[in-house]
């Protein structure tokens, strides 16, 4: 969360039963080193007491409108640059529609020009409310931003509509709203992602280890820095496609090489985040290959089409090609030497001995390889953030074409 760095953050925590949940995401965004400031209501000291928050935050916690500095809500309200309501509850929407400005946390959101992010949680009776419905289709055209709330299980015990967003959504939301939603306007991107699959009975394939997750962050990340046009091409995953992404499901490293070539010409940037099978079974057998007495079994290997190689041929100027090398050995020389072969504009490399990287890990630790063969070490980051250094990269490389 590189984007939360030196961000001033009010967070204000309501009077609901989640919020006891907004004491981890202060914790995420203080950690992000963002410079949050904890806004309490009176109801909302009734369910967490402000020292958790004074705890985390290393800042005292506001409850009063008059508690030290009369005008303190003012100067919050210039200062800061996102002001997050959590969980707004029923009445505090009702006083933000009405006008009404009563206490420390409402003062200042009348006060500011900032964005403001409201996440409602309440029961569903009083969600579904059409006097509450009515109360955020009015914030909502004023320019508040909101968040959920979802379905699930509900502190009364029953289930509905009105439960607190899980914490990694409000997480990413906050993000969004801090990156340059224009980073990559009037470029078309293309990345492919996930293992392919080569089939040697109706059963068996060989595979590589790959979860997905890093190809799927950087379409997801590309969409949300304004790429005009996100495709991602993807082999067998558990993943769900990000949203406002289109999407290509394939098998096989042959098929994964068609839907690439019968899409290039259309994007401007091509990622090959994929984990391509270099080798494939010469022949799949149609039926399930039997143990019978055979002891051992050769299989005869060929080799796939290597689809970086192909695009890096066929590239048009101003295209950029983008490859990702995972080495076990010799990482950067290695990354250096594909870059070179395949004449990219971009090297990503992974160690696959490294902990707090590989396929399955919510982490990656990567090392850039440029064109002229500098190598950029990144820090271990969450794979979303690793997609928004490498995209930032991308964007400036395709625009310097
Ligand atoms: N790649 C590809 N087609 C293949 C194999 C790999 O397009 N048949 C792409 C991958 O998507 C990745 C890059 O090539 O962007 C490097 O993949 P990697 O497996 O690290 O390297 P290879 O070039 O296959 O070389 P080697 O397996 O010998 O290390």
């Amino acid at each position: 969360m590189r984007s939360l760095k030196d961000k001033k953050i009010v967070a204000g925590i309501c009077g609901g039963i989640a919020a006891y949940k907004t004491a981890g995401i202060v914790s995420k965004l203080v950690q992000a080193e963002a410079e949050v400031q904890v806004i309490m209501t009176h109801a909302a000291s009734q369910f967490i007491t402000p020292l958790t928050f004074e705890a985390l935050t290393h800042r005292k916690v506001f409850t009063n409108l008059f508690q030290d500095d009369p005008l303190a809500h003012v100067e919050l309200a210039h200062q800061t640059h996102l002001l997050i309501v959590m969980p707004a509850t029923y009445h505090v929407i009702g006083k933000l529609a009405s006008g009404l400005a009563d206490d420390m946390l409402t003062t200042t959101l009348a006060a500011t020009r900032a964005a403001v992010l409201v996440i409602p949680a309440m029961e569903s009776q009083m969600y579904t409310n059409p006097i509450f419905q009515e109360n955020c289709r009015k914030l909502r055209a004023l320019g508040y931003r909101f968040l959920g709330p979802e379905s699930g299980y509900l502190a009364s015990g029953r289930a509905g509509i009105g439960r607190f967003p899980d914490e990694e959504k409000i997480l990413k939301e906050i993000e969004t709203i801090f990156v340059d939603h224009s980073l990559l306007s009037g470029l078309r991107i293309l990345v492919t992602a996930g293992p392919t699959r080569e089939m040697l009975d109706p059963m068996r394939c060989l595979t590589n280890k790959s979860s997905g997750k890093m190809g799927y962050a950087l379409a997801e990340q590309a969409r949300t820095l304004g790429a005009d046009n996100v495709l991602l091409i993807s082999g067998p995953t558990q993943l769900q496609p990000p949203e406002e992404v289109d999407f290509l499901k394939v098998e096989s490293a042959e098929e994964m090489r068609e839907a690439v070539l019968a899409q290039e010409k259309n994007f401007d940037v091509i990622v090959m985040a994929a984990a391509v099978a270099d080798w494939r079974p010469k022949r799949i057998s149609t039926h399930k290959i039997k143990k019978l007495s055979t002891s051992s079994l050769t299989i005869e290997l060929e080799r796939t089409p290597d689809i970086l190689h192909i695009l890096s041929q066929k590239k048009r100027k101003g295209q950029c090609v983008i490859g990702f090398a995972a080495e076990s050995e010799n990482v950067i020389e290695n990354a250096r030497e594909k870059l070179r072969k395949k004449q990219l504009d971009l090297m990503v490399a992974n160690s696959l001995i490294q902990e707090n990287a590989g396929p399955e890990s919510e982490t990656n630790e990567v090392t850039l390889i440029h064109k002229n063969g500098r190598s950029e070490p990144l820090p271990v980051m969450d794979k979303r953030e690793v997609a928004y250094e490498i995209l930032r990269r991308i964007a400036r490389l395709a625009k310097s074409k």
